[in-house]
């Protein structure tokens, strides 16, 4: 690391390096019984607000695997605490009082990170300096719309109608509601970023759910702002992951973000062909082929792998979240054949 660059900053940078930089998303978490069995001791929301337990869980998929980057454990429903919604998890995010009006939105407040979010701060710093050098920190915060999606529906659903007919149906609430959320995650980057984060990602869980003509009316323009004012005033590689928006590529490409990680659906060689050579992409094996014999696991990493090529540079990762059932060993496998495919696949390129 000469230059003082991870190979995961360098392709986050668009440089293309000597193998494929690799993580997973949810690689902190409940397929690792060292998780699990922490877990028995202390429950989620306690673990994400214990700096020391956070930093813990953050670095035991780091100890066991050659993985590039560590995610700070924590959740995209961390930061709303902090803006007056008491939230739980059972296991996925529950929110009692649902927004449902515009006066439940000017019930809410910004977040001041310092104040609303002072243990994601300490875990970073915690886990910024034990982690190795060469390896980088990722720290995230939900996107504005699939924070939206949560907060309106007040849990999880498949197709979070309720959300989707308030941002219709209220669009003056909707908006204010959508600017109020991004103004709140810029802070929160920001903070993350000089706690310690070498990288930031946006995750947007459930904006596959909208047509492009929507995306492009009232999200992108949210979006592009986080963007922008994120890097205003801070210098690090900020990720996109737009699940489900194949449809959205191009929208979703235009907001800025340094890096586009996509779902499995399309191949990555698409997202290039549509996006054009000088774009990043991160992703995209799907989740379940971890649950396939070697064989056809190994050669489906290699598709990913051989497809990511034409891309200004690749991140390795699943196209969403590692299952919990999946075991730990196939992503011991995972690793090692991308290290050794990307190897061979630079050295031919270069030769
Ligand atoms: O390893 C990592 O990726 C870092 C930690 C992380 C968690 N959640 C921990 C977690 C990250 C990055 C998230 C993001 C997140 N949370 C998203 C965006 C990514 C995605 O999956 O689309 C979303 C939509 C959420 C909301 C959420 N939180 C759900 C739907 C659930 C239930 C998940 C399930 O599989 O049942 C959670 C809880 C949660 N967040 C757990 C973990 C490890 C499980 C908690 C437990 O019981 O131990």
């Amino acid at each position: 690391m000469p230059d003082g660059k991870t190979l995961f900053e360098k392709a986050a940078r668009g440089i293309r390096t000597e193998r494929t930089p690799v993580w997973v998303m949810r690689q902190a978490g409940r397929y690792l019984p060292e998780y699990r069995a922490l877990r028995k001791t202390v429950d989620f929301l306690t673990a994400t607000k214990t700096p020391e337990i956070a930093a813990q869980i953050t670095l035991q998929p780091i100890d066991r695997f050659e993985l590039d980057a560590a995610i700070l454990f924590a959740d995209i429903m961390t930061p709303l605490e902090g803006m007056g919604v008491p939230i739980r998890f059972a296991p996925g995010p529950i929110i009692e009082s649902p927004i449902r009006s515009q006066k439940d939105v000017d019930g809410l407040r910004p977040l001041d990170p310092d104040e609303g979010v002072p243990f994601v701060l300490d875990a970073l710093s915690i886990v910024r300096s034990e982690l190795p050098k060469d390896r980088s920190l990722i720290a995230f915060a939900g996107a504005p719309f699939t924070l939206f999606c949560y907060l309106v529906q007040g849990g999880g659903s498949k197709d979070f109608m309720d959300a989707r007919s308030f941002l219709r149906g209220n669009p003056e609430a909707s908006d204010a509601l959508l600017n109020l959320l991004g103004t709140s995650m810029i802070h929160y980057l920001r903070a993350q970023a000089r706690a310690g984060a070498d990288a930031l990602m946006l995750f947007d869980s459930w904006v596959g759910l909208l047509d492009e003509k929507l995306y492009r009316a009232r999200i992108q323009p949210v979006m592009k702002n986080i963007i922008q004012e994120v890097k205003a005033e801070i210098d690090r590689p900020i990720i996109y992951f737009a699940n489900g928006g194949s449809a959205l590529l191009e929208a979703a490409s235009e907001i800025g973000a340094d890096v586009i990680a996509v779902d499995w659906t399309r191949p990555l060689h698409e997202a290039v062909a549509r996006l054009g050579s000088s774009t990043v992409l991160q992703g995209n094996l799907d989740p379940s082929a971890l649950f396939a014999s070697r064989d056809e696991l190994g050669q489906e990493i290699d598709k990913v792998l051989e497809s990511g090529m034409g891309a200004a540079a690749h991140i390795f990762n699943l196209g969403h979240g590692i299952h919990r059932t999946t075991d730990p060993d196939q992503l011991g496998f995972l690793v090692d054949r991308v290290h050794e495919t990307s190897e061979r696949l630079s050295s031919d390129r270069e030769g």
